[in-house]
């Protein structure tokens, strides 16, 4: 860009830039849905960029380059909000919903009500002020009246506009927008695990990693945490009146504000029940945290004249679900060792039903967080339970110490063969070659089904199989005879055949597979695809140095070395060695499922209700390998309903609509033809 231009000509290339970019931020993550390539993105940010370099005069607070400020605070400043932020009266079964429903009813002399329902989304609550469409103040709720001005950590946050979208250049007076900043799930188990790698305190949940990443002083360690908004409400807004909360939340989308896509509208508290049953299955779909639903009445008139009690309005209503956290006591703490020798410290609990299933083991992550949280055997803990992730030891209630608890010690030798371990920041590794622990698990990763896949050949078999010594690596699998397993507990002569069909079967792979299978450092089946889409093979990978690994996008340092290091084993190149003599090949990339598969899954869209044997995760990618989708609620275009143990009412809609329903066994069948 020419610095020739005239100052007007600059200030419109700019305001043109900005527009354009709080668009395409908008499009990538609000909705989720890009109109431009990432470079076309990058050439924008570049050009903006270089303008404010030359024209630092004209950089305002909203432009999008401004969303990190550079200086740690020493203290958060405090806000007064206009209007206080008032909490919600809680509850948890039907007929306090019913009880509720009454009153509005009563109070509301028989008027015609609606009720609009949100999820409760469990992060932390915030109020954001825009004064003439920019975003100026973001604060905590605080006590209600006053919290924190967080400004600087919340602009950081990409679904947060700097700017709202109005018809009208400057946008309203003011306008406050309340809402949810949350860490989604997904983000929340990467962040931990990084933190956990680097020794630094994990956290417990979503919530708390939100909380603790959005009161940073240093705005540029909130930047780098995967926080989220969502709104769902006003504060005072001058130059605008609403009618209903339907209406608020509608505009709040308009002007650029995630909004839950599962907000509904009913007039029948009937349905308000139902909607909460749904809401409650849907829960381990969602990639972010919910608690509960909140009821509040449509209309704003209605609202006013419900008014509020005790800090809390009559209008509205938290509706939670059964609680995911329950107390129990630690009967013992045991040591398990894993596939990278990692030694994991676990609690043995007195089972405890949390959310309808039942607790036995929580793990305690690693010896740092074992000693942070000092969690000690007979003690009475907090274990939380969140969808697919393992039980964990959230905290300890010390008031119930009797001082016979007694403390853990890590053991300084491998507790299965006996050899040293090796404290690598947080985690103590066993360094034995030929730990039978590690090797076990090994195979059950080789064998799993997101690796090679061999059907039927469950942990026990292998257990057996290492406890035997029939074992050196996993390429021995492919050795065994059926006389050998014959010779295990429980086999049988079909389950031995089938065994050895499945092993045969698994021998034709994919490169990415067989990577995954193969269990190095690091490199997980995400990984493993992407090395699959940049080598031509094997031979390719082992001879790219450090070099050709990074310049892979998504692959950094640590994994890099862990590839190099892989291959400069000796243990590495018998095993390749050995699994070529075995016949094990394998085809680039995912060509042979996605052809094959087009024919059965292409195009079907499958729903699972109810517990099933293997973790959701797995069953949806198979699905999505298989070039189905997997949808969270039933619809007439829902093809197949897979019910699995207590199925939830997406079962009852299924019948209801005509959808077929299948079990967890015929799913395994149709997958099986892939
Ligand atoms: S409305 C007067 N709607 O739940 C209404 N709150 O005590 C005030 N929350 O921490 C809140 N999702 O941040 C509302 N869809 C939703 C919500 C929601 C989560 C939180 C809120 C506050 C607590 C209510």
């Amino acid at each position: 860009m020419s610095s020739g231009w005239g100052e007007e000509a600059v200030k419109n290339r700019l305001e043109d830039l900005r527009k354009k970019i709080h668009y395409h931020n908008y499009r990538y993550y609000v909705l989720d849905e890009p109109e431009i390539s990432d470079a076309e993105y990058d050439r924008l940010f570049q050009e903006l960029e270089g303008l404010e370099r030359k024209h630092p005069e004209l950089v305002t607070p909203d432009s999008p380059t401004q969303r990190i400020g550079v200086k740690p605070l020493e203290e958060f400043g405090t806000y007064e909000h206009n209007i206080p932020m008032l909490s919600l009266n809680s509850v948890t079964t039907e007929d306090e919903v019913r009880d509720f429903d009454e009153r509005v009813r009563r109070m509301l002399g028989n008027e015609e009500i609606e009720y609009v329902v949100e999820p409760k989304i469990d992060g932390l609550a915030m109020e954001l002020i825009y004064e003439n469409g920019i975003f100026a103040v973001g604060s905590t709720r605080g006590d209600g009246k006053t919290g924190e001005n967080i400004a600087q950590n919340l602009r950081t946050i990409k679904t947060i506009p700097l700017r709202i979208f109005s018809d009208s250049d400057d946008g309203l007076p003011l306008l406050e927008v309340r809402g949810e900043v949350f860490i989604p799930v997904s983000k929340f188990k990467a962040l931990n695990e990084e933190l956990g790698k680097k020794g630094v305190k994990m956290f417990a949940n979503p919530r708390n990693a939100a909380a603790g990443s959005v009161r940073q002083l240093d705005p540029r360690v909130t930047a780098s945490r995967p926080l989220d908004f969502f709104a769902y409400g006003v504060g005072r807004v001058d130059g605008k009146e609403f009618s209903a909360q339907w209406e608020v939340l509608d505009y709040l989308q308009k002007i650029g504000f995630g909004v839950s896509p599962l907000i509904r509208r009913f007039t029948d508290i009937k349905d308000v029940f139902r909607y909460h049953d749904e809401m409650k299955e849907k829960r381990d779909d969602l990639d972010y945290e919910i608690d509960g639903i909140v009821v509040k009445v449509n209309s704003i008139a209605q609202q006013d004249t419900l008014g509020v009690i005790s800090r809390s309005p009559r209008w509205a209503l938290a509706y939670k679900f059964p609680a995911r956290e329950e107390f129990t006591r630690v009967n013992d703490i045991r040591v398990q060792v894993g596939r990278t020798g990692a030694l994991t410290p676990v609690a043995v609990l007195e089972p405890v039903q949390i959310a309808g299933v039942t607790v036995s083991r929580a793990t305690l992550h690693n010896e740092d967080e074992l000693r942070r949280k000092d969690v000690r055997i007979g003690d009475t803990v907090v274990v939380e339970r969140a969808g697919d992730v393992i039980p964990e030891v959230v905290s300890v209630i010390k008031s119930k110490r009797t001082g016979v608890e007694k403390e853990f010690q890590m053991p300084d030798r491998c507790p299965v063969c006996g050899a040293d371990v090796l404290k690598e920041g947080p985690i103590v590794r066993c360094i034995g070659v030929s730990c039978s622990a590690q090797l076990k698990e090994r195979i059950k990763h080789f064998a799993s089904l997101r690796a090679l896949n061999v059907e039927g050949l469950g942990d026990k078999v292998i257990e057996q199989l290492v406890d035997r010594k029939m074992f050196l690596d996993a390429a021995d699998l492919f050795f065994l005879t059926k006389r050998d397993l014959l010779r295990l507990e429980r086999m049988g002569e079909k389950s031995a055949q089938n065994i050895l069909a499945a092993l045969e079967k698994s021998k034709h792979t994919t490169f990415a597979r067989l990577l995954h299978a193969l269990g190095i450092r690091h490199v997980g089946e995400h990984t493993a695809s992407l090395l699959a889409d940049n080598f031509e093979d094997m031979e390719a990978l082992r001879n790219a140095s450090y070099e050709d690994l990074i310049n892979i996008p998504e692959i950094g340092p640590e994994v890099a070395k862990s590839i190099l290091l892989f291959f400069e084993l000796d243990e590495t190149q018998e095993l390749l060695e050995k699994l070529e003599r075995a016949g094990v090949r394998y085809e680039k990339g995912e060509v042979r499922e996605t052809e094959e598969a087009k024919k059965i899954l292409g195009g079907k869209t499958f729903i699972f209700t109810g517990r099933i044997s293997m973790p959701r995760e797995d069953a949806k990618s198979i699905v999505v390998r298989l070039g189905g989708t997997v949808a969270s609620s039933v619809s007439k275009r829902t093809d197949y309903v897979v019910v699995g143990e207590d199925p939830g009412s997406k079962l009852a809609k299924a019948e209801k609509l005509g959808v077929k329903v299948i079990d967890e066994k015929a799913f395994r069948e149709m997958v099986k033809k892939c």
